[in-house]
C-alpha cells in the first residue's frame, strides 16, 4: 500500500474559540510532517474560524444532513459545512449511531450528500464488546460497511475508519493481529464492493491511540492512519501521533 497516512482528530462535543490556539498549534506541526496528512474535526461552532484562522489546513465536520436543505432543525446541511470551510466530514460515528439512532440507510445518503457538494467522507465502522465476544465481529463490521457504502465511491473522497465501540475512550486497544485481521476484511469488502481502486482507499484506525502505541498501530497492514478522540484535542498529545505517522 502507498498510502500515505492520514491521521484525523475527532474533537466530539470539546472545544470552545479558546481552543482555536490548539488547532493552530497541530496545523503549525502537521506543516512540519508533510510525510502524512492530517485533519481536525471540532464542533460545527469553531469550523469557520479554524478554517479562517489556518488555510490548508484540513477542517472537517463531525456529521452532515443527508437532505440539501428543509425543516430539520438544528441540522447542518453539507453545502453549509463546506462553506464554512469543512472539506470533509465525519459520518456514522458510534456515538451518533447510538445516541442519534443512525442507521446504515441513513448514513450512506450522508455520503452521498457530503459527495454531492465535493466533500470528502469519512464512514465508520466497528462493533460492541459484546459482538466481538460472541466472535461476530468481522460479520458485524463488513454488513455495516455493505450497507453504510455509498454510490459512486472512490478513493479520492472516501475514507473509512475502523473503531471497534469497546475501544473508544477506554483506554483499550485490540491486539494487533485481531486489528490486523479487521483491517484485511475490510479490505477484501472494499474490493467486492467498487472493484478497482478500492487498494487506495485509506482505512483508519481508531479507539485509545495515542503517542505511545500509534506507531506500533500505524504499522499494520492495512492501517493507513487513524482517527483519534481525546489524544487530539491538544498539540503536546497529538503532535507525537502526527509524526509517528509521517515518519512510518
Ligand atoms: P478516543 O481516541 O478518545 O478513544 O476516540 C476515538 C474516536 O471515537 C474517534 O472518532
Amino acid at each position: 500500500m502507498a498510502n500515505r497516512k492520514y491521521i484525523v482528530g475527532n474533537w466530539k462535543m470539546n472545544g470552545l474559540r479558546a481552543q482555536l490556539s490548539d488547532i493552530a498549534a497541530i496545523a503549525a506541526i502537521a506543516a512540519n510532517n508533510e510525510g502524512a496528512d492530517v485533519g481536525i474535526c471540532p464542533p460545527a461552532t469553531l469550523i469557520a474560524a479554524a478554517a479562517e484562522a489556518n488555510p490548508g489546513f484540513a477542517i472537517g465536520a463531525q456529521d452532515c444532513h443527508f437532505a440539501e436543505s428543509g425543516a430539520h432543525t438544528g441540522c447542518l446541511s453539507a453545502a453549509m459545512l463546506k462553506e464554512a470551510g469543512a472539506t470533509y466530514s465525519i459520518l456514522g460515528h458510534s456515538e451518533r449511531r447510538a445516541d442519534q439512532q443512525e442507521g446504515d440507510a441513513e448514513v450512506k445518503a450522508k455520503a452521498e450528500a457530503v459527495h454531492a457538494t465535493d466533500m470528502g467522507a469519512i464512514i465508520c465502522v466497528g462493533e460492541t464488546e459484546e459482538e466481538r465476544d460472541a466472535g461476530q465481529a468481522i460479520e458485524i463490521v463488513t454488513i455495516q460497511l455493505a450497507r453504510s457504502f455509498p454510490s459512486g465511491a472512490s478513493a479520492d473522497w472516501l475514507t473509512i475508519a475502523y473503531e471497534p465501540v469497546w475501544a473508544i475512550g477506554t483506554g483499550r486497544v485490540p491486539a494487533a493481529s485481531d486489528v490486523e485481521e479487521m483491517h484485511a476484511a475490510i479490505r477484501v469488502k472494499l474490493g467486492e464492493l467498487m472493484g478497482q481502486g478500492s487498494d487506495d482507499v485509506r482505512i483508519l484506525y481508531g479507539g485509545s491511540m495515542n503517542g505511545g502505541n500509534a506507531a506500533e498501530l500505524l504499522a499494520i497492514p492495512n492501517v493507513d492512519g487513524g482517527l483519534v478522540g481525546g489524544a487530539s484535542l491538544t498539540a503536546a498529545k497529538f503532535g507525537p501521533i502526527i509524526e509517528a505517522a509521517a515518519s512510518s
